[in-house]
């Protein structure tokens, strides 16, 4: 039974999970950590994959005679940011930061590994997913190009991100989006520079720039459904340098969220589209640089209904938010959950007090969630491979 393995495990999770946070690592450097992971992973008797995506690791665990798998997902790396905690478990490295409970996450799934190896109460596979570089650089994109779903093929994949400002110990499972894609665009416009008082001997970029920043506002407010949620912000404008002089270019830059794939490729082509109608009415010439980001985080209902029933078992029907709005923040493990079905759950990390949110130099994960966390990993994979 897991309530005679959890006093002992989580005890010996919260203090690796310490661990982890004194000495937090940045993307693609997490070598200490994952070394740690993967010796842990070892030391249970799994089939361990080190090195992927640089730092990532893959733990196989294949019970019964299923061909079923499934994956379950914790991120490993810190922010660039100075911790400002003065407790025992404090950041030792220098202007890096667990803010963001990775260390949390990656503990507790090494707390589930060793509680589905030691109770084997169920026929398939599991597979943990110890990946890099979720904050900038798309650690889990990586992952994939290096073949994770063709080395391990597998029919669902689940992540769980700590949430701060639900109570500890809750559960947030959403199905449909639950975090936002975001791309970002540079236009650089090029006209002909002249004087102020003869425009006509011109082509002038500071109009056709402002013009340009209006008509991108009407692809969410005329192109786009009002019920799906997107935005355009046009965030830069840089142009000129003297109040008699028309300049020669423009530079403007911004950013597109969007909670869908096809309203994310939808707006780049009406980024296009419109760049392309300032061009002949104005007479510029416009060079746009468009750059996809992170994809919008989609939760599938199958591996939402499992997730959702899994945490209900754990902590009850009164605990388990299912209708949360989504978060216009992104989230790596989307690289993942666009190949395979998947779901991304919250998990309360408590009320968020004296400035415990994410990406603050004040947050701490919260250790009483660990046992909450264990829990639901093991029912999770119990029940989609019962
Ligand atoms: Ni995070």
């Amino acid at each position: 039974m897991i309530n005679e393995l959890l006093p002992t495990l989580t005890t010996k999770i919260a203090a690796l999970r310490r661990d982890i946070h004194a000495h937090p690592e940045l993307a693609f450097d997490e070598h200490r950590t994952a070394a740690k992971v993967a010796d842990y992973l070892e030391g249970l008797k799994l089939e361990v994959h080190r090195g992927i995506a640089r730092t990532g690791v893959v733990a196989k665990l294949s019970l019964g005679t299923s061909k079923r798998a499934i994956g379950l997902r914790a991120d490993m790396d810190a922010l660039p940011l100075a911790e400002l905690n003065t407790f025992p478990h404090h950041s030792t490295h220098k202007g890096k930061m667990h803010a963001c409970g990775h260390d949390g996450h990656t503990a507790m799934l090494l707390g589930a590994a060793e509680a589905l190896s030691t109770l084997r109460n169920f026929d398939g596979t599991v597979y943990f997913i110890f990946q890099p570089a979720e904050e900038h650089e798309g650690g889990g994109r990586v992952m994939v190009e290096e073949g994770l779903f063709d080395r391990f093929p597998m029919g669902m994949v689940f992540g769980l991100h700590n949430w701060p400002g639900m109570p500890a110990g809750s559960f947030g499972v959403t199905e449909g989006p639950v975090m936002a894609g975001t791309d970002r665009f540079e236009i650089e416009l090029t006209g002909r520079g002249g004087h102020a008082a003869m425009p006509h001997q011109a082509v002038d970029v500071v109009l056709a720039g402002s013009a340009l920043v209006q008509a991108l506002q009407s692809l969410v407010s005329r192109n786009t459904d009002p019920l799906a949620a997107a935005v355009v912000s046009v965030t830069r404008f840089h142009a000129g340098h003297a109040d008699n002089v028309l300049p020669e270019s423009a530079v403007l830059g911004g950013t597109v969220r969007t909670l869908n794939g096809e309203l994310q490729d939808a707006l780049e082509l009406g980024l296009r589209r419109v760049c392309t109608g300032i061009e002949a009415t104005y007479g510029v010439s416009i060079d746009l640089r468009y750059e996809r980001g992170y994809p919008p985080t989609v939760n599938a209902p199958d591996p939402s209904f499992i997730a959702r029933e899994a945490a209900r078992q754990v902590v009850g029907d009164g605990q388990v938010l299912t209708h949360l709005a989504p978060s216009m923040g992104a989230e790596d493990f989307a690289y993942l959950a666009r190949v395979v079905p998947a779901c991304y759950v919250w998990l309360g990390n408590g009320p968020g007090e004296g400035g415990c949110m994410l990406h603050s130099p004040h947050y701490d994960f919260n250790d009483e969630i660990i046992a909450t966390g264990i829990r639901y990993w093991v029912r999770l994979a119990e029940r989609a491979l019962a």
